[in-house]
């Protein structure tokens, strides 16, 4: 049989599944919300409790349940064990209580999940797609029970958070980052496609552990890891034409290259590159209008030159120039430190996607000598490195800036490069302050502080429904650009006043549904676009909003 011309099956939805199957269809269950009639008519009397319950009193049990465990370890299976079985009223429970939730399916908590993925494992979710499988890869994507593929995040599990190696444990990641576009923007969950491409590990831990679950040798590269990709975009391409590809946690030593080849080819975007990007953007934009000051007369310094700070670089490079700047002059306004110093011209080690801010400047052996030659007005941290803002950093920043703008951006908290209370409490509480992870609010000096975070989720879900509402054919930093603007744009002063940059997340839908109507708007002026231009964008992209609420089954 030729599998290639082949178009995916799903006999479980040409003829709905009842009784037992039904319960253990997580997203048709309802668990003991089906009403008698359903009951009845589907094959489940008997097979529930009699008393039917309402959605909301289901999610009161959810949240006595999910409270009552020790650890956030034990609430985050709690939750994913709640997916496997009521994708519903797993929604409901994230969106109607997201400032809770979030930390526990995403960053931190999603970290300690991936490094214990083998240990923890209960039921498969997701695709993997192993190295040993290659040359049929197509024939795993329609083994998926779900036709309409329309958004899908696919890892190589090399570059997890802040966390290095977590080989096939980085399945965790594209799980949590889709189900946020679910309950953030309200992407149909039938529609995603968590993807993990196993291709070894170099973590000689999870080899040698008995319980790991993914390919034990060293993971390919070169020519042939660059062809299993390939054949995997290209499969993609056959079975789900109008999936939106999400790279995700790449180390950067294939995330650059990858994204240089296929962003023009097909619909794909790296969020770390580019939508970390958008999210620092928004809050810079935010904290000048405390300082008020203009983007670009900031001279900012990043502590990390990789795929977070390049591609946040090269975004404010492009916002500059559309304030008036030149390109070079707007990079001039980037500087990088790595983890041998100050990027400059002068250094013969500079990896290719350094180079174009390696400035013509006396090299600096460290951060802190570096903030005293280039008096920097932010400093950004997108380097891994725990405590790396220590008090002589932070007080230097204070001493040079009357509100020093600090980003400590480096996932999960483990690795933040400085807390909300230490960058308040050392710059005397003026600093601006910003971090990847949440921290809880602090008080200093008698005020209370409640810092922003600067989280990924208050962009990609935004920007893949603007992409799927409009079909857009590709995702462009202007795409990122007007979803950076309109996050900036629903900042409330009364946020500002406490210090939060951000929006609260709790208004992540409306967020989410006005970056998508913003990127939708570029889709249609840049004539990238599958659809005819409706006269109401913002409504065509709430049309395609999935809400998470029981629909009659009959
Ligand atoms: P990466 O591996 O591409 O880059 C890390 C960079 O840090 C490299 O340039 C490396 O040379 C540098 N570095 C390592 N040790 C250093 C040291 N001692 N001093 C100075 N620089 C050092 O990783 P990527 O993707 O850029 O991510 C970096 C961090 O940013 C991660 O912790 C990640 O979780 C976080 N991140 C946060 C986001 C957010 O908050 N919205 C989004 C994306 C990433």
């Amino acid at each position: 049989m030729n599998t290639a011309t082949k178009g995916p099956q799903h006999p479980q939805h040409v003829l709905p599944p009842r009784g037992a199957a039904l319960l253990h269809d997580p997203i048709l269950n309802k668990g003991t919300a089906f009403t008698l009639a359903e009951r009845d008519a589907l094959g489940l009397r008997g097979l529930l409790p009699p008393h039917v319950h309402t959605i909301e009193e289901q999610v009161t049990r959810v949240l006595q349940n999910f409270r009552s465990k020790q650890t956030d370890l034990e609430r985050y299976i709690h939750l994913l064990s709640l997916l496997d079985r009521n994708e519903t009223l797993f929604y409901r429970v994230v969106a109607d209580h997201i400032e809770e939730m979030l930390p526990i399916i995403y960053t931190p908590t999603v970290g300690q999940a991936c490094q214990q993925w083998g240990h923890l494992f209960r039921r498969p979710r997701g695709l993997y797609v192993s190295w040993a499988d290659r040359g049929r890869v197509a024939e795993l994507l329609r083994n998926w029970p779900h036709p309409e593929v329309r958004v899908i995040v696919v890892t190589d599990g090399e570059r997890i958070l802040g966390l290095g190696d977590q080989g096939v444990g980085g399945m965790g990641i594209p799980v949590g980052k889709l189900s946020l576009y679910t309950a953030c923007a309200g992407i149909d969950p039938a529609q995603c496609l968590p993807v993990m491409l196993d291709v070894g590990t170099e973590n000689q831990g999870y080899r040698d552990d008995p319980l790991y679950m993914g390919l034990r040798q060293p993971r390919v590269r070169g020519a042939e890891y660059d062809a299993f990709v390939a054949e995997f975009i290209e499969a993609v391409g056959q079975v789900f034409p109008r999936a939106l590809v999400q790279f995700e946690d790449f180390a950067n030593v294939n995330a650059f290259r990858l994204l240089e080849q296929w962003r023009d080819r097909i619909c794909t975007f790296n969020d770390d590159m580019q939508g970390t990007a958008a999210v620092t953007l928004a809050g810079l934009y935010s904290a000048l209008r405390l300082t008020g000051q203009k983007l670009r007369d900031q001279t900012i310094l990043f502590l990390g030159a990789g795929e977070a700070g390049v591609g946040i670089g090269d975004l404010i490079v492009s916002a500059m120039v559309e304030e008036g700047a030149t390109v070079e002059a707007a990079r001039r306004r980037c500087w990088f430190v790595d983890s041998h110093g100050l990027v400059v011209k002068a250094r013969r080690d500079l990896a290719e996607h350094k180079l174009r801010y390696a400035h013509d400047a006396p090299g600096a052996p460290d951060l802190r000598s570096a903030i005293e030659a280039l008096a920097p007005t932010a400093l950004i941290g997108v380097s891994t490195v725990a405590r790396a803002f220590d008090k002589q950093v932070v007080e230097a920043m204070a001493r040079l800036n009357e509100r020093p703008i600090v980003f400590a951006l480096s996932n999960p908290t483990s690795k933040s490069e400085c807390t909300a209370e230490e960058a308040y409490t050392w710059s005397g509480g003026r600093a601006i302050f910003a971090s990847g992870s949440p921290f809880p609010p602090c008080v200093v000096g008698g005020t209370t502080f409640v810092s922003g975070q600067g989280n990924n989720s208050y962009i990609f879900p935004g920007v893949g429904l603007g992409v799927v509402a409009s079909r857009a054919r590709h995702v462009t930093d202007r795409m990122f650009a007007a979803a950076a603007r309109t996050l900036a744009s629903l900042v409330l002063p009364s946020d500002l006043e406490m210090g939060r940059i951000y929006p609260a997340l709790t208004r992540v839908r409306e967020i989410s549904a006005r970056i998508g109507a913003a990127v939708a708007e570029v889709a249609f002026q840049d004539g990238l676009a599958g659809v005819e231009r409706p006269k109401d964008v913002p409504a065509l992209v709430e049309s395609n909003m999935w809400t998470p609420r029981y629909r009659e089954l009959r």
